[in-house]
């Protein structure tokens, strides 16, 4: 796809990333080492928008001349309503985390979910297709992964949502696409599942309700992925250890995947993600 280059400027072509909090995004390190790879030349800022002017930061940056962006928490819907034009997997994740600026209107896409399916297949080696996969949480997070792994042809997806409400909900939303079912913690009991992924907001923040799930979610061999990602391992990663799953990963591996395919939208090159992965690790 061929971006839109602002004619006749002096100016390298701008991107950001909007979120609030955004001072911790490792989107701009991200995106400037995909920009040095490819030979790109771009410039990409953290923008910080106040909670209650999503649109006015929005529509400055356009005046200055951007041409796409990132959207990070709390914005991903409002991202939505701004945009005129949607992906697909946009309108199954009833979210934007990827606006992309088209001759005169804002495109929004959602490459979350498919930077999820990228990092458990070509990074981790996880084989998603015919297998047992379970979703712990039924909130945005969760909404925007279940399109791209219905995609790839789970065995089964279970949700499990610690309100049942929300996850009967998703569940139903997405019957079309595949074998998806929400069920209880409580019945979840002897269950075991080839791949666990928290989609749940546990991890962050001073949370210290327990989990509500009970032990033996994990077959032997079981993969345990976290969407969130720290510097220590999250508090489900270690749940998940205590557990006895052997093969653990926290988000860092999508947050990089997700960048790769934003770029790809504005550039139309695909950056090579795995230097930059190991040199965030590092
Ligand atoms: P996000 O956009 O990160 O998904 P969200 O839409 O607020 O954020 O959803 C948060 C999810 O984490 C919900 O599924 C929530 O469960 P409820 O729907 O029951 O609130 C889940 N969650 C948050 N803290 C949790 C905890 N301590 N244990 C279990 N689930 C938790």
């Amino acid at each position: 796809m061929a971006p839109t280059r602002a004619r006749g400027s002096l100016l390298m072509d701008r991107y950001a990333v909007i979120g609030n909090p955004v001072a911790h995004s490792k989107s701009p390190q991200i995106h400037a080492a995909f920009a040095l790879a490819t030979g790109e030349a771009l410039v990409y800022e953290r923008l910080l928008a106040p909670l209650d002017d999503f649109p006015g930061t929005l529509a400055a940056f356009r005046r200055q001349g951007g041409l796409g962006a990132n959207v990070t928490l709390p914005f991903k819907l409002e991202a939505y309503a701004a945009a005129s034009e949607h992906s697909a997997r946009a309108v199954q994740a009833g979210a934007v985390n990827t606006l992309v600026w088209r001759e005169d209107h804002w495109f929004g896409d959602n490459t979350d979910g498919v930077g999820l399916t990228r990092d458990l297949r070509q990074n981790l080696g996880c084989r998603v297709a015919d297998q047992r996969v379970l979703v712990l949480g039924a909130g945005g997070a969760a909404r925007g992964i279940l399109g791209p792994l219905l995609a790839v042809h789970p065995r089964m997806l279970v949700i499990s949502n610690r309100t049942v409400k929300k996850a009967d909900e998703l569940a139903a939303l997405f019957a079309e696409d595949g074998p998806v079912v929400s069920e209880t913690a409580r019945n979840l009991a002897g269950q075991s599942f080839d791949l666990v992924i928290n989609a749940t907001s546990s991890s962050v923040g001073e949370d210290t309700h327990p989990l509500p799930w009970p032990a033996g979610l994990f077959a032997p061999g079981a993969f345990a992925y976290d969407l969130m990602y720290a510097s220590e391992p999250t508090r489900f990663l270690n749940w998940a250890d205590q557990q006895g799953a052997t093969r653990r990963a926290d988000g860092l591996g999508m947050l990089v995947e997700q960048a790769a395919e934003s770029f790809l939208l504005w550039r139309g090159v695909r950056p090579e993600t795995r230097a930059v992965l190991d040199g965030l690790r590092g």
